[in-house]
């Protein structure tokens, strides 16, 4: 039997035959394309998928309670002292390594190429991965010791990104420590599950979100570095905050007294519909619950007050659970383009289909305990979401700025 004649009988098992309505149609290169697209994707994981879709409007909501945390001002000076040599320690045993989510785009900023890339100033060299490179060597320095970064990219960014480090020639950092990975792409579907053809030949495709870290650090061999090294602590962190204090010794040395398997940093929320996530506890496991999933009233009525930073340390313990587990799928509405029945391309104004992504902090609930560590936001926290206003580049650049002078 041919490619075509199993996939399609595959296809049609799982609902999802449509995907070769136009197969006669197209070029025989095309047809090969589509077929290897087709067998590179996971049918059954489809399925769940949309059975998740289906279903996750029913679904029982959790008892979300706040977490403990402790708050940086209130930390003494000894211990404050303290706490970074024990973090200095730690880096210079080789315990430590730094993990960047930078799966995502920069189109939110009108910027066209990898988030990383888009500057701060007016070179490169005040670029977001500029800035993370540099706080890297500085700790690096003070340790006295070299740290390995492994920087999660997707499919979308990849090449872009690995160019942009070669042309600023790492900046400074040693190429030997720095380690790609990429994350997976997954289809996306419309509100019947249907995954969605974007042209006659191509399937559409989006990253699976920045929960696809775990798989990816197993199927990318990250997982087996980190075990080779003997690594204690991976340091996770966004790409888009200009503030981050990658791999800061005191919050390693806060992780390592604490005793729990995740160490998180957190910001005080600044109002109750502020698009972050909240540090606290669900049905008494340490979690963090979505700003798109949680309603304002309830953050109110919680007194959910510690923000989401996307800045972690995991113990490998717990990584080691997260590798293993498999982590649901949230659904996001958007307009994503797309064929008609005729193979026509549509005219899309408005969200039409959905995204699938998973959310790395849904492993949370696997750790025996997480710490919290409140932060100052002008210190720490200057995440770049858009072009102006709140949260934005133009706002980041002046707590930079500021920060730098001060
Ligand atoms: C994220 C957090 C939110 C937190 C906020 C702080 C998630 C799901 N939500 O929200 O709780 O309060 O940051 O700024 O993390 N990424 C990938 N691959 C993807 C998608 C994203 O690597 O497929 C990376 C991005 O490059 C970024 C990070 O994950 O480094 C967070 O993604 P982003 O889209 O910025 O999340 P937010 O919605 O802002």
């Amino acid at each position: 039997m041919n490619k075509y004649k199993i996939l399609k009988g595959k296809l049609t098992q799982y609902h999802q035959e449509h995907l070769l309505s136009f197969f006669h149609q197209l070029k025989p290169g095309e047809q090969e394309k589509l077929l290897e697209q087709i067998e590179g994707i996971d049918l059954q994981e489809m399925e769940v998928a949309s059975r998740q879709f289906t279903s996750h409007r029913i679904q029982q909501q959790a008892k979300i309670t706040p977490i403990d945390y402790e708050s940086m001002p209130h930390l003494s000076k000894t211990r404050r002292k303290k706490l970074e040599e024990c973090g200095l320690e730690r880096i210079k045993a080789g315990k430590v390594a730094v993990l960047l989510l930078a799966g995502g785009q920069g189109t939110r900023l009108g910027h066209d190429g990898p988030k990383g890339t888009v500057s701060l100033g007016d070179s490169s060299d005040q670029s977001l991965f500029a800035l993370q490179a540099k706080r890297l060597r500085a700790v690096e320095e003070k340790a006295g010791a070299k740290i390995p970064w492994y920087i999660m990219t997707s499919p979308s960014n990849d090449d872009e990104t690995k160019a942009f480090f070669t042309k600023n020639d790492y900046f400074q950092c040693d190429p030997k420590q720095i380690y790609f990975f990429q994350q997976e792409l997954i289809p996306t579907i419309t509100s019947a599950g249907k995954m969605i053809l974007e042209s006659q030949s191509e399937i559409s495709m989006a990253p699976n979100g920045n929960g696809g870290l775990f798989s990816s650090m197993k199927s990318s061999g990250v997982w087996d570095d980190l075990q080779e090294k003997e690594i204690d602590w991976v340091f996770l962190n966004n790409i888009d905050n200009a503030l981050v204090q990658v791999a800061d010794p005191l919050f390693i040395g806060f992780a390592e007294e604490s005793g729990a398997e995740i160490s998180s940093k957190a910001v005080r929320k600044r109002s109750p519909d502020e698009k972050v996530g909240l540090l606290c506890l669900a049905n008494g496991r340490p979690s963090v619950v979505e700003y798109s999933e949680l309603d304002a009233k309830e953050v109110i009525d919680q007194m959910l007050i510690n923000a989401n930073m996307g800045i972690h340390l995991f113990h490998i313990t717990f990584l080691e659970k997260a590798i293993n587990s498999s982590l649901p799928y949230h659904f996001a509405h958007k307009v994503i383009p797309l064929i008609d029945e005729y193979g026509q391309h549509v005219q899309v104004n408005s969200p039409n289909g959905y995204k699938l992504e998973k959310f790395y902090f849904d492993v949370f609930p696997l750790a025996e305990k997480m710490s919290v560590l409140q932060v100052e936001r002008e210190k720490e926290f200057a995440p770049v979401k858009q072009k102006t206003g709140e949260d934005s580049l133009e706002s980041a650049r002046k707590r930079l700025f500021k920060n730098t002078k001060a």
